[in-house]
């Protein structure tokens, strides 16, 4: 094989390898068990949208990479040196060829410009009436939803009917934070002292992991949340559930000791249990006992966890504001049975 056709190969296999390896990446993708935050996986009208349109624009831009290589390719074969080929024709001063390679790129970027803006007006304009409304206050390092209309306050876990449109309101209690459930759509900062918004209609149930998506401090990594998508009747069991008041033990069993000692102890300072406390800097906890996970979705919501939570929180989750209690173990025990009834 001579030296020339050596190179002809070498430029073709640089074309064709990341090729390979772009399309590897993007089959990759497609999977929400392997990879459950993937961007290609849309669940409600927003993120179609968006799947849509990057769809539209991967179409034309394979096009026109294709008909770039194809021309490249043709070129550097049929044009290539050979020996007593004569100088090529300079192409300088072409009018016909200056106004095409400035008319083409204009095109290109209006074949990318109108859908993108299209988009843009379709997915951000006002929530249609009767749109259900949330409020997401992002915390260092946790999720605040509070559903105004129906007297509702949780924390980390965001339950929204299918088939109903969603209002989104993003605040923050602290620094910049960034609201991202990938099935729903895109991003949004949650920035302090002002209001931004979102809306989508979910249209698969199911739960699907999201997390703040901006640096906002050490325990940025460990600042994330769940959707929990639900038939309407689920939905309304679980506002019910919300409504209702919170579990009061009898004081002669472990949970109503624990009930005694929360009331008595710092808990009271930063956390809300409806009718026994008044707190705000922390998660509500008046049903923490039916969230599925504690600390900003990092830890599954059981008697083990909960303990080493209470005894310890900054040593499980670096920077946290709640400090480290070291309190007798009975009373941790009692306080975890306590928060375990709060269902
Ligand atoms: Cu909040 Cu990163």
């Amino acid at each position: 094989m001579t030296a020339r056709n050596q190179g002809v190969r070498a430029i073709l296999q640089s074309i064709i390898r990341p090729l390979i390896l772009v399309s590897a990446a993007l089959l990759a993708g497609c999977s929400l068990e392997q990879f459950p935050q993937s961007t290609l996986s849309p669940h409600s009208n927003y993120a179609r949208s968006i799947q849509s349109l990057l769809e539209q624009l991967t179409f034309w831009v394979v096009v026109i990479f294709v008909v770039v290589m194809g021309l490249l390719i043709y070129a550097l074969v049929r044009f290539r040196s050979r020996p007593g080929a004569p100088e090529p024709k300079p192409v300088h001063g072409n009018t016909v060829l200056e106004v095409a390679w400035t008319i083409a790129p204009a095109v290109i970027l209006a074949l990318v410009a109108v859908p993108t803006v299209l988009t843009i007006y379709h997915t951000q304009g006002a929530a249609p009436p009767g749109s259900l409304q949330v409020k997401v206050i992002g915390h260092q390092w946790w999720w605040e939803f509070q559903y105004p209309s129906l007297g509702v306050t949780t924390a980390n876990e965001m339950h929204v009917p299918i088939g109903q449109p969603v209002e989104v309101t993003i605040e923050s209690a602290d620094v910049l934070h960034s609201f991202w459930f990938p099935i729903i759509g895109g991003k949004r900062d949650a920035v302090p002292s002002r209001s931004n918004r979102l809306w989508f209609t979910a249209d698969t149930t199911g739960t699907f992991p999201g997390q703040c998506a901006e640096l906002c401090g050490i325990s940025h990594a460990n600042m994330r949340m769940k959707l929990m998508i639900e038939k309407p009747e689920d939905f309304a069991a679980w506002v019910a559930l919300q409504q209702s008041p919170p579990a009061a033990p009898d004081g002669s069993t472990e949970a109503g000791k624990g009930k005694q000692i929360f009331g008595q102890s710092a808990c009271i300072a930063c956390h809300t249990i409806q009718g026994v406390s008044a707190g705000v800097i922390g998660p509500n906890l008046t049903h923490v006992g039916s969230r599925t996970s504690i600390a900003g979705g990092i830890f599954h919501n059981d008697e083990e966890m909960l303990a080493r939570w209470i005894q310890n929180a900054p040593e499980r989750k670096p920077g946290s504001l709640m400090p480290k209690l070291d309190l007798p173990p009975d009373q941790v025990t009692a306080l975890v049975a306590y928060l375990r009834s709060l269902r």
